[in-house]
């Protein structure tokens, strides 16, 4: 996976700010230079939790819990590194660098090629064929909408494709091609409309090939090749972003013709998966587009069971400012069939309508239980604990506890918020070399220059010169930060920890963070001044120990005797 770069970091924290990230999700009050709350990562009664507007920095003096803005995310939405950059990137309104948007391993470029040679195959072929046009027509699709979805037509033979590929092996790689046993291949696609699924960055990615009559499949699709993943990838999802830089919310249909005639009515907002279920990695992707997601099933029976799977899937997606809800069709009806049949305004009016994912979830479980006994009420809890448990912590699953508790008439929290809501850490991992990899423990005045400067870091630049410290690791670790911050004066205590990351250092610099609350009348200039005297008065006394040592068993060199001389004048 291609590494983020750290300029973008710095510069995507230096556009956040944590107060305001944090706020969003747990409500914090002033409490002198910094702000307050109770800890959201454990259950307590008064505020131990911090967080520090200069470092960028949040800590909680109960719990340990500490970190970043993107640490926070990472812990209270518990997204993964590089989702929580996504996120922040989002909320900043800024595009991470291209070449580190692709994740996972190299992919073969001719790939893509490959699927971009089809699709103008396609798109070409449609043009000149009737029966293509004349279906869509029946169909009641209109020529702009089936341009913006790239629509096509796949000719009804064994070889178009193959034949326009010159590398077959990457015909068949990017799922275009079948070999056969004697090794030669064939086009997938023939004689189908095609949809192209495209990505986020508007790559084709893979097609669904829609039959004229009743063969069998209806709709063929690309298999699961290195570009396209049915599980974490979603079709229209590319044209809904293009077609509004904000999406007030998401619609999540079925069918690739439920998108697209939707979007012939002027409702640009709707996506599909790719003939699977919803996925938590589909409701998270969603997410990154907008705070609303409308889920939209089928009104029979087996809508409703659709229904309730998507909405185990989607609990531990939700975070507070995050809405999903459900909307039942009638009977016999999709997306396409409705719109088509009752209009843009009406079908819109159903989305306003839709069920939401708590009232849902809710009444399906009060169904299953006999409220009118002590059983039944107990049964609700018990149905209820392992969906509240999958919710991260905050408003949202304190309301649902609170419903559950009103529904059942005594106080569940007990029942549900212990053990720690914290997720388990994973091991750390294997120190490959113990002498490189040892975080360095910090002599008590490193700390505490160390310790000052954290709390003003524009103090390194006020030095005449950056001071060269002792080779010993923590002395080091101290050079080092005051280099950063001579080097950048509006460097936050956050940024410089977000460039650890992953190193031996990141402890040590956590540790200093997350020491004692500072004392009232702290003056960081004096005390780091006067620690960092001491550290270099230490260090010429060291040196020139060392020296005359030395200066007994050999002639000392012009340089050692200059620093010598250096070394007394301290
Ligand atoms: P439906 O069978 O409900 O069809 O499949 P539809 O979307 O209403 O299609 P039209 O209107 O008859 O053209 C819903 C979705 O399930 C997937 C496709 O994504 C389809 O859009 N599907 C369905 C398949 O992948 N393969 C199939 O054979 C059928
Ligand atoms: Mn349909």
């Amino acid at each position: 996976m291609a590494r983020i770069p750290q300029n973008f970091i710095d510069d995507l924290l230096a556009r956040t700010d944590i107060v305001q990230l944090i706020d969003g999700r747990v409500s914090l009050k002033r409490q002198g230079s910094e702000y307050a709350a109770c800890c959201p990562f454990h259950d307590e009664k008064s505020p131990s939790f911090t967080v520090s507007p200069t470092k960028q920095f949040y800590h909680c003096f109960g719990c340990g819990a500490h970190g970043t803005a993107i640490s926070f995310l990472m812990e209270y939405d518990r997204l993964e590194f590089r989702d929580a950059v996504e996120e922040l990137a989002r909320m900043a309104g800024v595009e991470i660098p291209q070449d580190a948007a692709d994740s996972g391993p190299r992919i073969d470029p001719k790939i893509w090629e490959a699927l971009n040679t089809a699709q103008g195959i396609f798109a070409h072929s449609l043009r000149g064929s009737d029966k293509a046009i004349d279906y869509l027509k029946s169909r009641g699709l209109d020529g702009r909408t089936a341009k913006r979805f790239g629509i096509g037509y796949a000719p009804a033979a064994w070889q178009t494709v193959v034949d326009a590929i010159a590398d077959t092996r990457i015909a068949v790689q990017a799922g275009l091609a079948i070999r056969k046993d004697d090794g030669r291949a064939y086009d997938r696609f023939r004689d189908r409309v095609t949809f192209p699924i495209r990505d986020l960055r508007g790559r084709v990615i893979g097609f669904g090939g829609r039959a004229f009559g009743d063969e069998k499949p209806k709709y063929l699709n690309s298999p699961e090749t290195p570009v396209f993943h049915k599980g974490t990838q979603l079709y229209g999802l590319y044209e809904a972003r293009q077609a509004s830089k904000e999406l007030p919310h998401l619609l999540v249909v079925e069918g690739y013709m439920d998108v697209v005639a939707l979007s012939q009515f002027g409702i640009h907002c709707a996506v599909a998966t790719l003939g699977t279920a919803t996925t938590t990695d589909h409701i998270n992707l969603m997410f990154r587009s907008t705070s609303r997601i409308v889920l939209c099933f089928d009104g029979d029976r087996a809508g409703r069971e659709a229904g309730w799977r998507a909405v185990e899937r989607a609990l531990p997606a939700m975070r507070d400012g995050r809405e999903i809800r459900l909307l039942f069709l009638p009977d016999g009806e999709d997306p396409d069939t409705l719109v088509r049949k009752e209009g843009a305004d009406a079908f819109n009016a159903r989305v306003a309508g839709a069920e939401p994912l708590s009232s849902f979830l809710l009444n399906r479980l009060t169904e299953q239980v006999d409220l009118s006994s002590v059983d039944g009420r107990a049964r609700l809890v018990a149905l209820a604990k392992p969906h509240l448990e999958a919710l991260a912590p905050g408003a949202f699953r304190k309301g649902l506890e609170q419903q559950v508790s009103e529904i059942v008439g005594f106080d569940i929290h007990d029942m549900t918020s212990a053990p720690p809501m914290r997720p388990p850490l994973p091991p750390p991992p294997e120190p490959q070399s113990v002498d490189e990899h040892e975080p360095p423990t910090l002599s008590p005045k490193v700390r505490r220059a160390a310790r000052a400067l954290l709390e003003q870091p524009g103090l390194a630049a006020e030095l005449p010169s950056i001071p060269r410290l002792a080779d010993a690791p923590d002395q080091q670790f101290l050079e080092q930060l005051i280099h950063a911050f001579a080097a950048k004066p509006s460097l936050t205590a956050a940024q410089y920890l977000e460039r650890l990351r992953g190193e031996p250092d990141e402890a040590t610099l956590e540790d200093v963070l997350n020491g004692d609350a500072v004392p009232a009348g702290f003056d960081p200039k004096a005390d780091f001044q006067e620690a960092l005297g001491l550290i270099t008065q230490d260090n010429a006394r060291r040196r020139i120990q060392e020296l005359s040592a030395l200066s007994g068993t050999r002639e000392l060199t012009q340089a050692e005797r200059d620093e010598l001389r250096a070394a007394y004048q301290r």
